[in-house]
């Protein structure tokens, strides 16, 4: 190593990272979007594999795909014929994670004056993910499906990477499983190869600092609850 690295800088980077859901249109220069993703790809990978693979939509393109899929979502009886193909959240809610589930949904449904009666409100809100939050940049991730699940915890690395270094360009994101149900729309726009499966999306650009969603800040727990020091 020939550098240490600062502390501050990076513990900043990490801990400044925030899911981000108004972005400003703001347009993020192409030469920083190549520098981050060259700086994500340092992320880790089992013998070096490598397994991430990016789409990077800018202007028509990203419209092109917000109005594809937001067609079919907006839509009930559409919608209902897309599915995942990978289940992202467990089968069945339990403790802790169901509260904890729930008390980020009503956190961010409270700021935004939502009700539980609201439906359409709560609807809406949701499929504000397909204009990737109106960021400028709408990333879609997606992996070789011969790849396993280590693969899929370098990519975990990855995606965090893209949003610490994010960070260090003042730039905001939202990492996006939203865009999982609607695989096959995007391998039909984006004309995705067969053996890519679509992993999630992410919304790239500059917080919009005047919007009340993006004033949310989620809990943690303390150390003391998920760790065990054993000597
Ligand atoms: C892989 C992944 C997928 C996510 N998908 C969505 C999504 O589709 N829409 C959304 O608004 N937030 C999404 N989130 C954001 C989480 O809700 C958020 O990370 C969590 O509540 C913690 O808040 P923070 O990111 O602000 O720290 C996702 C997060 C991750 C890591």
């Amino acid at each position: 190593m020939s550098s240490m690295p600062d502390q501050q800088a990076v513990d900043a980077a990490i801990t400044t990272r925030r899911s981000i859901r108004a972005f400003l249109p703001t347009a993020v220069p192409r030469d920083v979007l190549e520098q981050l993703l060259h700086v994500a790809a340092h992320a880790p990978s089992g013998s070096n594999t490598q397994p991430w693979k990016v789409y990077v939509l800018t202007g028509k393109s990203r419209q092109l795909l917000s109005d594809a899929i937001l067609a079919i979502h907006s839509d009930p009886e559409q919608a209902k014929l897309h599915a995942e193909e990978y289940a992202y959240y467990p089968r069945q809610w339990v403790p802790p994670y169901v509260e904890r589930r729930r008390k980020v949904g009503w956190d961010l449904y409270g700021l935004l004056g939502l009700t539980r009666d609201d439906k359409a409100g709560m609807a809406a809100q949701h499929g504000r993910n397909y204009l990737f939050f109106d960021a400028p940049v709408g990333l879609i991730f997606t992996i070789d499906r011969v790849m396993e699940q280590g693969s899929w915890l370098d990519y975990g690395m990855f995606l965090q990477n893209i949003m610490v270094a994010a960070r260090a360009r003042g730039l905001d994101t939202c990492p996006q499983a939203a865009f999982t149900p609607y695989h096959k729309v995007i391998g039909d726009v984006l004309q995705l190869p067969p053996n890519e499966m679509v992993v999630c999306g992410m919304a790239l650009g500059y917080a919009d600092p005047d919007r009340i969603e993006n004033s949310l800040v989620t809990e943690r727990e303390p150390v003391a609850n998920f760790v065990r020091f054993i000597d």
